[in-house]
Parts: structure tokens; sequence; C-alpha cells
């Protein structure tokens, strides 16, 4: 698949499936724009790449901040002229990077709070933006990121499953119909368990074994693609087969 010319903004972009995409998307001939909160990570990223060609933009930004968000895109498009691909890849299990794992009700409302923002709003925001680019340039690919956790629920992190469901579903179903007539698509991926982090690997799936970050990256680079030319509204589940054990 050929990204030349094709400019590509990765959020979540400084680590895991994030920064597999943007350098997968680099390494194809796309302008890339690494969008994340970690302005550390973001530098080593940078410094990783032996030459940009000028094609790599690395953007401190939180999702979570609609003004830097629009700002992100807006210095995009300004720099590279259009933006071709959107991938919403920021995101996390609030209970995780709170180290706190109580029950919803226990929880501190701060922490449910920062779990909608991130992987709901942040997803929202960028996708507000970039479709209103998107339909105006009249072609774009959206690829958001769900969970099998959107489906099966989690007592731990009701944050992430709720914002993991309401994207899969309600967000990439309306934004799909909203972009269709305007040669934009928007698509979603739901991960099983993905080694961006060994604990993954003790989730249970019909495989036997966790997914490689890659294979989920080959997946997101479909999407994008001229290839999946006729895939909009759809939510690939890449679960290893976790969903078929639930079922017996
Ligand atoms: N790893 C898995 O097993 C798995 C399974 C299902 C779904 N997912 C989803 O896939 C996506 C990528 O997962 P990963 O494992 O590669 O993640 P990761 O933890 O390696 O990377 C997430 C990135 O998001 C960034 N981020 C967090 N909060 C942010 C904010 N407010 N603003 C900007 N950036 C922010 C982090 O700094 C980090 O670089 C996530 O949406 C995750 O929920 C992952």
């Amino acid at each position: 698949m050929d990204f030349q010319g094709k400019t590509v903004i990765v959020t979540g972009g400084a680590s895991g499936m994030g920064l597999l995409s943007g350098q997968n998307f680099f390494d194809r001939g796309a302008n890339v724009v690494l969008c994340d909160c970690d302005e550390e990570g973001l530098r080593r990223v940078q410094a990783s790449f032996a030459d940009t060609e000028g094609r790599l933009l690395a953007l401190g930004c939180d999702v979570r901040r609609f003004a830097q968000v629009r700002a992100a895109v807006e210095r995009t498009v300004k720099t590279f002229g259009s933006l071709d691909v959107m991938i919403n890849c920021a995101g996390g299990n609030s209970c995780r990077i709170f180290g706190c794992w109580d029950e919803f009700c226990d929880l501190p409302i701060e922490q449910v709070q920062w779990g909608f923002e991130v992987n709901l709003m942040g997803t929202v925001y960028f996708c507000h933006e970039a479709m209103r680019q998107m339909k105006g340039q009249k072609s774009g690919a959206i690829v958001n990121f769900g969970s099998i956790t959107g489906i099966e629920g989690d007592i731990c992190g009701l944050d992430y499953a709720a914002s993991k469901s309401a994207i899969m579903n309600g967000l990439n179903k309306s934004l799909a119909k909203e972009g269709a007539p305007y040669g934009v698509r928007v698509n979603c991926i739901a991960p099983g368990p993905v080694l961006t982090r060994p604990g993954m690997a003790s989730m249970k799936t019909a495989l036997g074994r966790a997914a490689d970050p890659q294979e989920i990256v080959d997946m997101v680079l479909y999407l994008a693609s001229e290839e999946s030319s006729f895939v909009t509204g759809t939510t690939i589940l890449m679960d290893g087969g976790r969903h078929l054990l639930m079922n017996g």
C-alpha cells in the first residue's frame, strides 16, 4: 500500500500501535503527524528517525483539550496542505493509568472523567476537526480504535468499556453516514489483547495468544488505503477469536 503524498495524523503516536502506525505510514511515503501528550516520548521518537525528509511532525497535544486538537489539525493542513488519513489511537484504561482498580461506584470521579475524556472525547474532538477538513476535500479515511472490552464490558474500567462501545457503534456509524456523500470513509478496529505491553499475554483468546502489534497495524493500513474503498461504517473485531469463548 502506497501513501506517497498523503498526510496522516496519528494520535497516541509516541508509543504502541500509534507509533507503529506512524512508522508504517512514513515508510510508505506519507507525511506523518504524531500527536501525543507525552512530549518526552515524542522527542525520543523524532530522534529515532535517521532522516525525516521534512515528512514528520511530532506535536505535543492532549486529546482532552479541544483547542489543542483544533490547533494540531490546523498546523497539519498548513504544513502539508491536506489531511487524508486520521488514526485515533490515543487511549487507555483509566484503572491502569491511575493504579486504582476499585469498582465503578468506589472510583474517584476524576478517574472516570479522565477515561471518558481520553478515550471518547479525544476521538470525538479529532473526528470533529478531521471530518470538516475531509468533507471540504471530498476525500479522506478515519480509523478509530475500539476494543473487545467495548463488547464484553468490564467491572474494572466502566469508562473504558463505555467509551469504546460508543466509538464502535454510534460514533462510527453516524460519522460514516455523514462522510459517505463526500467520499470520507470511517471505520473502527476493535482489538483483543495486543502485545504493546507484556501483561496482555494473559488475556485468553481462541488462538491461544495475544496479537503482535503489527497484525493490528496491517488492518490500520488497509482501512486507510484505497484498497478498502468500499468499506465504511464497519468495526473490524481483531480478537483472536476471544468472542467465541464468551459463547461457550
Ligand atoms: N494493547 C491492547 O491490548 C489493546 C486492546 C484493545 C484496544 N486497544 C486500544 O488501542 C489503542 C492503542 O493501544 P496501545 O496499547 O498501543 O496504547 P499505548 O498505551 O502503547 O499508547 C497510548 C498512547 O496514547 C497516549 N495518550 C494517553 N493519553 C493521552 C492524551 N490525553 N492525549 C494524547 N495522547 C495520550 C499515551 O501517551 C500513549 O503514547 C488504544 O486506544 C487502546 O485503548 C489496545
